[in-house]
Formats: C-alpha cells, structure tokens, sequence
C-alpha cells in the first residue's frame, strides 16, 4: 500500500550559517528517510523554511547594522546553497516571510479563536525605560528560576533545558545595552493549552510503541511537573506576521505560533506553486498519512507538545476558515524523531566563538557523501556525539573508502576489463553465490526496517556490514587469480558480486546519494536513482524569496534487489571516494576556534 508521507524538517532561524550539528540533527536525517520512502514508492512531501521573524533575526540585524529584510535574504540563500551541495532535497523549502505563510498562520489563529482556546490578558512584560519599548524575550538575559544557570534567556533556558515564563527571570539585564529593564503591562492573546493538556497526553501515549524514549520522556515529564499552562502568543513586535484583529496593529503573533504552522503553509505553498491546489490535504487533512517531525532535541516541547496542541485546537476548522470548506481535521504527528547534539572535538558547537564546522566551508574541500556518511554514522539519535576530525579522516579511509568503495570498484574495474564491458554470463550459480545473494537480499528487509522506525546509524551500520560480507565472500572465491584457470567460474564470482554491488547501491543510496547515482550509471542504468533539484523564485505581495524544489520526473529507484542481467553494458567505472592524508585532521583542527 502506497502511504503518503510528510518530512517536516526544523525551520532554521535566518541567523546563522547551518553547521555540522544542524546537518545531522535534523535536515540530514529528514533527507534520508525522505529519500528511502521515495525508493519504496510511497507519496513524500519534504518541506520547511528559512523562520525569518523572530529575535533571533532581529538581533542579528541589529548586531550587524543591517535590515532584517537583507539578513533574512543572506541566510536563507546561504541555506539553499548547503542543501542543494549536500543533496538535501526538500520538495519546498521556503521562508515564513510569504504572502501564504501569513495567511495560513492568522486562519489558525482565527480558527483557535472560534474554538474558544484564545483569551487576552494584561500582563507585565520586560520594558526598557533606556529604550523606550517593550524587549522580546531573547532581548532579556538572566539567571533561570528552575536550575539558578546564568544567561538563561528570558523564554527558554539552554542549561536545564526548560521552556521559562518570561516575567520570572531573576536579574534581568537587556542584550541590547545592558541596562535593566521592568516589568509593564501589556495585553497579549493566550492559547489556553491547559484546556488541551489532556488531548497533548493522549496523543503522546498513543504513540509509545514508535516514540523515541528522549522524546516521550521529556514531554510527558514536562506536562507532569508542571503541566501545560496557557502562553501568549502574540508579542510587542512590528517584525512578523500580524495579529489579525482589529485595533491589534503594531503587535504580532508570537514567532513559535507561527513557525511551526510553516509545516502546513509550506505543503499549502507547494501545492500551489506545483499547480494542484488541493494536494496538500492528502497530507494534512487524511488521517492515514504519517508526519515526522526531524529536530534536535531542544526543539522538543514545540514540536511534541505545543504544535499538537495547536493541532487539536484547530481541528477541521482550519479548512472552514481557510478554504470555506468542511472536512476532515488537521493530521497530528505521527513522530518526533528528535536527535541529541553533535559536539565539536569535546566541546559545545558555537558559531560565534568559530568552534564550528561550517556547512558550506566543508563542501569547498569533502565531497558531499563523505560529510554525509560521517555525519550518519555518528549521528546523535539517542546521547549526544562527537565530531572528531582524526575520526573523520580513519572512517572516511577504512569505511567509504576500503570497505565499500574500493569493493564496487575491484569489481566493476575487473569485470570491465576481462568481460569487455558488460555483465558475465555465470550461467547455474553455485551454492555459496545463492548464500552471498541470499544474506544480501535479506537486507532490503532488515534495514527497511531501521530506516521506516529511523534508526539511520544502525542503518547504515548494518549497509555497511553486508558490504563487509561480499568483501568475505571475494577473499573466498578470489576471482582475481581464478580468471587465470577457470574465467566460467571467475564469471559466476563477478556476476554475484555485481549483483550483490547492485542491491548495496540501492541501500547506501539514501545515504550516500551522489555517489550511488554513479554507480548506478557505472553499472549501465540511464535514468537516475532520485529526481533534481532546483531554485524557483517565487513572488507574492511582500517580494520574492527563492524556493528550493524538487522534482520526481526520470527517477528510476526503487527499494527491490537487483535485477542485473547477464550481458548487460556497463560504463567505464571510476574510484567514488577519496582517500584523506593523516594530516587533514590536524589541518582542520588548527582552523578553529580562530
Ligand atoms: N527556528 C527554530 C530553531 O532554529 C526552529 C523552528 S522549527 C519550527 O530553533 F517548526 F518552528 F519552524
Ligand atoms: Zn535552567
């Protein structure tokens, strides 16, 4: 049965250049399993955006002397140039800076609202008499009322992790000039989530057979210690998007109300631009189809908690007030395969300090499946990791280089020379070829497994040992002396080989999709393994923000054994790695913290 499957990847705050951690904590792993759907041929969506609103953004601009509209822009393209060089391919990725954006994200609001889960309330906000306006939360830095940490921000608290009420921060100080700021009131609209919390637990235990125990664990003990209560979502603000209500003008919704909404626009927006309106409810508005959400982990109480609760809330009455329509309520997620940190050589990644690996600075010197495969096979899914450059270097040069690379060229590179370029006849195959393809075979099962429930280190940890496998079964049948003596037998050898090569290929692809796509041609296929991706500029009535997509048409992959014929031309094969001198670990890691 074809499922229809939404990837709905973090949306990156145009702030800050993607690294490392942001890579394999949520766009890689979203891409893979992305990728691996595609392959079983089942119906995926990929989306998510540049989150262009918020203090984040505004800071930066500050910091930097420029206006939010440009360093919004810079961002999002550095985005789009690293995922488009790592080959992340997202059917839409936007910004929430958009016409649609807005409207989908204030029919949500307006929705709620005819739900009865909005109620205003004065309330004191952090003021700063210094400046003469109310501060966003992250403008306001202090020590957290839950652990006693210093720098905690206002909103949320790096150290312990938690989600704060902004008014009780101890010692506040204002980022933007130092001076302390004081509270004053201030009316805002709530989301009443404690008139939800029993639906947000219902809706977390029903998922305890799929749910990783991080994520579960963090959102039910949250909802248990302190439940779920009520929080503003509009703020003292002129950056975003709105409050749609009369006499509202100068305030907007909260960035995290709106952001996460992007998940829908974002399927609404390609809809739209792919010229089939209504295909985004065969994702949001059909209750067999299956959402995961891919963050890092402290992202979680949004996405585990807060989003379904907007979810709930809303239910059909989004189609009503979007579309004037009536039917089916808004699909809740059926994932959160939320990733722990990448650390950096034993220390915490941080862009400003230059303790980074830069996304778009690594590709000018790694191909893009090295950087992939390192950053899969040490992914954080369950405790945080490390990258470590001399890892980098021995994995790349024991692992993609000897164990996988160097056995599909052995092979091709043999079989092009003694078989004139095309697939041998083997005729019966022997015992212990069944066996090889056998055990090979198996593995469709085996790691379909892994990647449907995302386990994608164990994943590939288990591609991988099967290459190991045809490299146990070459030392065995040996056909590089057996050619001298017996070419019939070294023909059944070269032809189970391929065959086994073949399947691998189709297995490491979600991983290693550039590489795979040349072996496949290598192997003499023509259309490729995956569609292409592509930039649109896209234009509505707040400017031109360029999308990136992706397009199906020509993909040829398909999660199935290899149907290698004997005869088939081959193509001149080529080394897919390369092999990395000792010398580059201490190179890159005399670059930082420079
Ligand atoms: N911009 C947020 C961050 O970088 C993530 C937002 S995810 C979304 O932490 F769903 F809200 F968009
Ligand atoms: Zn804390």
């Amino acid at each position: 049965m074809t499922e229809n499957i939404l990837i709905a990847i973090a949306w990156p705050y145009a702030n800050a250049k993607i690294h490392v951690g942001n890579i394999t904590g949520s766009h890689l792993p979203g891409d893979i399993v992305a990728r691996y759907h595609r392959l079983k041929g089942n119906r995926v969506l990929v989306v998510s955006g540049t989150d262009s609103h918020g203090t984040p953004v505004t800071l930066r601009a500050d910091a930097e002397g420029k206006t939010i509209e440009e360093v919004y822009q810079y961002y999002h393209h550095t985005f789009l140039d690293v995922f488009q060089q790592l080959g992340i391919t997202y059917d839409l990725f936007t910004s929430t800076h958009t016409d649609n954006h807005f409207k989908v994200s204030q029919s949500i609001f307006l929705a709620l609202q005819k739900n009865g889960y909005l109620y205003t309330e004065t309330r004191p906000q952090w003021y700063s008499p210094a400046a003469n306006r109310f501060l966003p939360d992250r403008y306001v830095e202090g020590t957290c009322y839950i652990c006693g940490a210093e720098g905690a921000r206002s909103d949320q608290c790096d150290v312990c992790g938690n989600v704060l009420e902004p008014d009780k921060l101890l010692n506040p100080r204002s980022k933007v000039d130092n001076s302390t700021p004081e509270l004053r009131d201030t009316e805002h609209y709530f989301l009443d989530l404690s008139k939800l919390e029993p639906e947000v637990v219902k809706f977390l235990r029903a998922r305890q057979d799929h749910m990783r125990e991080t994520v579960l664990g963090q959102s039910l003990g949250q909802i248990e210690s302190e439940g779920l209560k009520p929080r503003a979502i509009t703020r003292d603000l002129d950056w975003g998007i709105p409050v749609p209500v009369e006499g509202w003008e100068g305030k907007c919704l909260y960035v995290w109300f709106e952001a996460v909404i992007g998940y829908l626009s974002a399927a609404i927006e390609w809809a739209q631009v792919s010229g089939q309106p209504d295909a985004w409810k065969d994702w949001w508005t059909n209750p067999d189809a299956k959402t995961f959400h891919f963050i890092g982990k402290d992202n979680i109480f949004f996405h585990a908690a807060w989003w379904p609760a907007q979810l709930l809330g809303t239910g059909a009455q989004f189609l009503e007030v979007f579309a004037g329509e009536s039917g089916q309520p808004l699909t809740l997620p059926y994932d959160v395969p939320a990733n722990q940190f990448m650390n950096l050589e034993g220390r915490k990644i941080s862009g400003s300090r230059n303790w980074v690996v830069d996304g778009l600075d690594a590709l000018t010197r790694y191909d893009p499946d090295a950087l992939r495969y390192y950053l899969t096979i040490n992914m954080p899914e369950n405790r945080d990791t490390d990258w470590d450059w001399k890892e980098f270097v021995a994995r790349n040069n024991n692992e993609l280089v000897a164990t996988w690379g160097n056995l599909a060229n052995r092979v091709l590179s043999f079989c092009y020379k003694h078989w004139e370029g095309h697939v041998p006849d083997p005729g019966p195959l022997r015992p212990g070829d069944e066996e090889l393809l056998a055990t090979i075979d198996a593995g469709f099962e085996t790691v379909s497994g892994l990647l449907s429930s995302v386990k994608l280190r164990p994943a590939l940890q288990e591609t991988l040992r099967l290459a190991t496998e045809v490299n146990k079964y070459l030392d065995v049948t040996a056909p590089w002396s057996a050619i001298k003596t017996d070419k019939a037998g070294a023909a059944k050898t070269v032809y189970t080989a391929l065959r086994a090569i073949d399947s691998l290929k189709t297995m490491f692809s979600p991983f290693l999709p550039f590489t795979c796509e040349k072996l496949h041609t290598f192997l003499g296929y023509d259309a490729p393994l995956f569609g292409e991706q592509y930039t649109q500029p896209i234009t509505d009535s707040l400017g031109t923000h360029t999308g990136l997509r992706y397009r199906e048409a020509n993909a040829s992959g398909k999660w199935e054994p290899s149907q290698l014929t004997p005869g088939k031309a081959l193509r001149q094969p080529a080394p897919l790695f390369k092999k990395l001198e000792e010398k580059v670990a201490e190179e890159e890691r005399e670059r930082l913290g420079k």
